[in-house]
């Protein structure tokens, strides 16, 4: 089975399919900490933002990113350095999105996404999961949130959990920045699958949103295996 979990930024995806993925026993596929992964090695090695648009496939293998199994999900590493942490840091937020506006670096990725999902049971989470990289994806959700709740809690993952009104709305402002940048983008933008169940998490806790999608997913395997055995 898998599960294709996408959404705007800060609306939770990536903790929301962790903890679903642990739930059904899943795997856990992060899209954006590739792109992330990505955006920081080309950081290191100072390649200039506006050269982005002309890495091929070799210029991205001589970046030497990969991800490997770990106990907890993938761990994504840079030269053999793990940088799991690190592709959280502001300045990655602050560029990522020209990083996969990039055709060739979609390319490039679509076909590692597409060789680890093809694996087995999976939950993977980003911008076109349900539209392009998993377009028969068993469960589609699209998690949407008001900008200012998607603002609040990004923060609070970065240890600030009582917020100014000028922090809230200068985060809400990022987020906005970057969510033009991926829906308008000519390859593979973000946009809800037209089969996809829309999840608004406003105001929902984490533990709902997760359930409902674990509920989700248990419906559609037993819809399965009632056709299997008719
Ligand atoms: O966690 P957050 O929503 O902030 O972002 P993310 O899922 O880690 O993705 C980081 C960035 O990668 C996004 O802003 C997109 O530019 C890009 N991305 C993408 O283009 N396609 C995906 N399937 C996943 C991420």
């Amino acid at each position: 089975m898998i599960i294709a979990i996408d959404g705007p930024a800060g609306s939770g995806k990536s903790s929301t399919a962790r903890a679903v993925a642990k739930q059904l026993g899943f795997r856990h596929l992060d899209s954006g900490a590739f792109y992330r992964t990505l955006t920081l090695a080309a950081l290191q090695r100072a390649i200039p933002v506006e050269e982005w648009n002309h890495l091929d496939a070799r210029a991205l293998d001589a970046l030497e990113v990969s991800a490997e199994n770990a106990r907890q999900g993938l761990v994504f590493r840079i030269a053999g350095d793990d940088v799991t942490n690190q592709i959280r840091a502001p300045e990655v937020n602050a560029h990522v999105s020209q990083m996969a506006a990039v055709p060739a670096v979609r390319e490039w990725l679509l076909e590692r996404l597409r060789a680890i999902g093809g694996s087995g049971n999976v939950v993977s989470d980003g911008r076109d999961i349900g539209t392009v990289v998993f377009p028969h994806a068993d469960l589609k959700i699209f998690l949407v949130a008001d900008p200012t709740t998607r603002a609040r809690r990004r923060l609070a993952e970065h240890g600030n959990r009582h917020p100014s009104d000028a922090e809230i709305s200068q985060e809400v402002d990022r987020l906005l920045r970057r969510d033009h940048l991926d829906s308008q983008r000519a390859t593979a933008p973000l946009k809800q699958a037209s089969d996809a169940v829309v999840l608004d998490t406003t105001d929902h806790t984490f533990e709902e949103q997760v359930e409902r999608i674990v509920a989700l997913a248990r419906a559609r395997d037993q819809r399965v295996r009632d056709q299997d055995r008719n």
